[in-house]
């Protein structure tokens, strides 16, 4: 890791021209943030959100500052497989063959209070937060151009750290706590995912790298959107902890801007903010947490992950 990594800002990122990239949950936060500094640079970018109203405000937004942006909106529900066929299908159809350069598995929903299932009979955070991720890029994956410098970025949380996998829990039907979890279980499965990915990859012999990334605690929408407005103890220790070690979404969007661009990123790597406990700060490479780098459970995970889905990677 070179010294860059120190300080690394957006003004960092080279020339995105030419290449498409695909942001999921870019309306929002981290990943409007994303999507606005990549189109900075030239790249093209696709950005579905759960409806096209969403999308297309995001897309109004980031034209208002850079004109020239090239947007397009699309619609895509991670919470619902037919969702995420039907906008892979759509991707197909106006994307034939390699088509993709980077792909941004970003979207996410955080610590709903009580167990939801998803139209499919999920656990929402695990079908948002992971399947639906999975699904996603086990379809999309035949159209990421097989070149050096593409990459796909899944996004972590530094929740993993005290995260566990239960696969006699995976659904969280015989114990539901919102937070450390269920949200934490389904961020160590994206964790878990993208190693498995990048090491399938690299077993390939593909020249496309997986990266990973955690963006800290950064002010979105996220604190609001799954917890809601009412008293939790969730509630009560963010509300302790902002004022003193938060950050906004632009800054909390360089690790992911980080992991997906930046040349001195790693393969299999994850980046964080270098801050105090990773809260906040400027990108640097951070400690995978063991249970995320175990590979039994990977592999047992992605099994599980294919069986549930109905898809499979074609590596
Ligand atoms: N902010 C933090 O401090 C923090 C910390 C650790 C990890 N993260 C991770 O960072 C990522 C981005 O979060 P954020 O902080 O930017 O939050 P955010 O502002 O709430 O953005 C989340 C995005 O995900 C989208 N989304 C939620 N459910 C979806 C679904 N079923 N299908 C498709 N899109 C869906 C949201 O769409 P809607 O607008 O329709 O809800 C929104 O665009 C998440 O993966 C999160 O777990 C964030």
């Amino acid at each position: 890791m070179s010294e860059r990594t120190q300080q690394w800002t957006a003004e960092f990122i080279p020339s995105q021209s030419g290449r498409r990239v695909l942001i999921t949950g870019a309306n929002s936060g981290i990943g409007f943030e994303t999507a606005r500094e990549l189109a900075r640079k030239g790249a093209e970018i696709i950005l579905p959100a759960r409806s096209m109203a969403k999308a297309k405000d995001a897309v109004d937004r980031i034209r208002r500052e850079i004109p020239s942006a090239s947007l397009i909106p699309g619609v895509l529900d991670l919470a619902s497989q037919a969702s995420v066929r039907e906008f892979a299908s759509w991707f197909s159809g106006q994307y034939p063959g390699p088509s993709i350069d980077l792909l941004i598995n970003n979207a996410g929903v955080m610590a709903i209070p009580k167990r939801e299932l998803t139209v499919d009979g999920f656990e929402r955070q695990f079908a948002t937060n992971f399947l639906g991720p999975f699904a996603l890029t086990a379809l999309l994956y035949p159209h990421v151009r097989q070149q050096e410098g593409n990459r796909i970025v899944i996004v972590s949380s530094s929740v993993t750290k005290w995260a566990k996998i239960d696969f006699t829990n995976l659904q969280s039907e015989h114990r539901y706590s919102p937070m450390a979890q269920a949200y934490g279980q389904s961020k160590l499965a994206d964790s878990l995912f993208a190693l498995e990915l990048h090491r399938r990859l690299a077993r390939a012999g593909s020249p496309v790298i997986v990266t990973s990334a955690h963006p800290g605690y950064a002010i979105t929408n996220l604190q609001t959107s799954g917890p809601g407005n009412g008293f939790s103890p969730f509630r009560i220790l963010s509300a302790i902890l902002k004022p003193l070690v938060s950050q906004d979404a632009a800054h909390g969007a360089l690790p992911t801007l980080f992991a997906a661009v930046a040349p001195d990123a790693m393969p299999g790597g994850y980046y964080g903010p270098d801050g105090l406990l990773e809260l906040k700060g400027y990108p640097k490479a951070v400690v995978i947490p063991p249970l995320a780098q175990n590979l039994g459970d990977a592999e047992r995970l992605w099994s599980e992950a294919e069986r549930l889905t109905g898809a499979a990677f074609q590596i």
